[in-house]
């Protein structure tokens, strides 16, 4: 057989996996997320959610992962098959690769319809601020023009693409982890000056308004209003945590695929959350709120929501010395971040093809190149957002808990807790404490399936169509039309066709 591809360097892998957590979700969902649950209420639920959930599973991906690795396998359908065949029945260890396999393959391919979409509006705002084009104008008309004006947009998103398409194109060694070695240093530089920037704002508008306000916010712990709204807050939280993590995508099992069978996973595994949480909570969280706070003031810095980064922010650049430099920084930003993200889930498409039809790299990464493109365009071309907000909720909700919680049941109950255990220290830098056991085995999964119970009450309870309803009525002011309707209801059989193609190929 041939040699599998593998990480060349250490440093590399390392960059891979946190180029592979940090992406938008550090920089544009988790300030949103913190400021529409309460900024210092937000902070005691997610850090809780780290520790019983994000590490945990993110110990049990990289198990899982370098496991199929062994066996030649990058993907969730063989790996779960794998190692559920410990103690069921091939027959029924088949059951658990299909619906792995499934939720994995969808997971990979919904998300990336919608999210290099988002990427591909950094890069256009990165364009847009060296230019000044959006400088004294209305920010929030300026973005809906944009997301409107159909050949811009798929413009941005096309060229995005068409460097990842190389990016995965080169392989592993080759490609990926030279294009991390390069992003993720230039990533930290620039997040680190533009804390700088944004702590050294004073109090430019208003004498009452400054960014520490807003690291106040986010850093006071606020048990008042946690209490008020505990389930909301709390579920929210978790999903951050598995969001951010890239935890319930099948991509970090990707990546750690690419170990040698003695290669450390447990200090890895710390490492990439060490690191991920370091660009969102020190990193993210000193940007986006407290460079509102000190523009726009609390109250818009709070309602700025989903719009934060892309309209709110805009009218702050536009304001400030230097702004187009710091405007084209900040997208810049957004864009590596995206963008090593999104590799990992064009890779886990590209390996599918690759080890489980023998499709030969060069070829798959453009098939799967155009099925992504084809499988993007409805949300390029749909400018009221609730087709992207549609998907968000069944993949961010729904697909990647779910994907988690079969994580657990195949990796630890079906593998056994025993051989989980041994597997995760085999090669292992550090020993993890034997009282994080019962963490991994029991209170993850129950975590878990809280967090599935609530996701779903919420969705039951405020109406099947209230999520996208919100985006479209309150963030982005639209009539609420039996056109929008339709697309969320084109979305949802999308969805469904994705899901179908995904048993049928796991099985
Ligand atoms: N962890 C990523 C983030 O924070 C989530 C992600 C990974 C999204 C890969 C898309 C593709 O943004
Ligand atoms: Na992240």
């Amino acid at each position: 057989m041939e040699q599998r591809d593998q990480w060349a360097t250490k440093l590399g892998l390392i960059l891979a996996m946190a180029g592979n957590a940090i992406g938008l979700g550090n920089f544009w969902r988790f300030p949103y997320q913190l400021a529409s649950n309460g900024g210092g209420a937000f902070m005691i639920p997610y850090f809780i959610a780290l520790f019983f959930l994000g590490i945990p599973v993110m110990w049990i991906e990289w198990t899982t992962g370098r496991y199929g690795g062994k066996y030649g396998h990058g993907t969730i359908g063989p790996m779960f098959y794998l190692m559920a065949r410990e103690s069921v029945k091939p027959k029924t260890a088949l059951i658990f690769g299909i619906i792995g396999g499934m939720l994995a393959f969808s997971v990979a391919s919904l998300l990336s319809s919608y999210y290099y979409q988002v990427i591909g509006w950094s890069a256009a705002y990165t364009y847009y601020s060296l230019t000044g084009a959006y400088f004294g104008k209305d920010t929030v008309q300026f973005f809906l023009d944009y997301v409107a004006n159909t050949k811009a947009v798929i413009f941005f998103w096309g060229l995005t693409m068409v460097l990842l398409g190389i990016a995965v194109g080169q392989g592993v060694s080759k490609g990926i982890e030279r294009w991390v070695k390069v992003m993720m240093p230039l990533l930290y530089v620039f997040a680190i000056l533009l804390v700088i920037r944004a702590l050294t704002l004073g109090s430019p508008v208003k004498p009452e308004w400054s960014s520490i306000k807003g690291l106040e916010y986010i850093w006071k712990p606020d048990f008042q209003t946690l209490s008020k709204h505990f389930f909301k807050i709390s579920l929210a939280a978790a999903g951050q945590i598995f969001f951010t993590l890239s935890l319930g995508m099948g991509i970090i099992h990707n990546y750690a695929s690419y170990l040698g069978p003695e290669d450390d996973v447990a200090l890895s595994g710390l490492a990439t959350v060490s690191l991920n949480e370091f660009a969102e909570v020190v990193l993210g969280g000193s940007l986006a709120i407290p460079i509102a706070f000190a523009y726009l003031g609390p109250e818009q810095a709070i309602k700025g929501g989903v719009g934060l980064a892309y309209m709110a922010l805009p009218n702050v650049f536009a304001n400030m010395p230097a702004g187009q430099i710091f405007g084209a920084m900040w997208f810049l930003l957004l864009w590596f971040a995206g963008f090593t993200s999104a590799i990992a889930t064009y890779n886990y498409l590209v390996a599918m093809l690759e080890e489980d039809i023998h499709i030969e790299r060069k070829i798959g990464t453009w098939v799967v190149w155009i099925f992504l493109f084809i499988l993007g365009l409805p949300v390029a071309l749909d400018s009221t957002l609730a087709y992207l907000s549609e998907l968000d909720m069944w993949v961010g909700s729904y697909f990647l808990v779910l994907l988690g919680l079969f994580d657990v049941i195949v990796a630890v109950w079906l593998f056994k807790p025993d051989n989980f255990w041994e597997e995760l220290h085999k090669g292992a830098y550090i020993k993890v404490p034997e009282w994080f056991k019962p963490i991994i085995t029991y209170i993850a999964p129950l975590f878990m399936i809280i967090l599935l119970g609530g996701n779903t009450y919420d969705y039951w309870k405020n109406g099947a169509f209230s999520v996208s309803k919100y985006y479209v009525t309150e963030v982005l002011k639209y009539d609420y039309t039996p056109e929008i309707i339709s697309l969320i209801t084109r979305a949802r059989i999308v969805i469904f066709i994705i899901l179908i193609i995904g048993a049928i190929e796991a099985y």
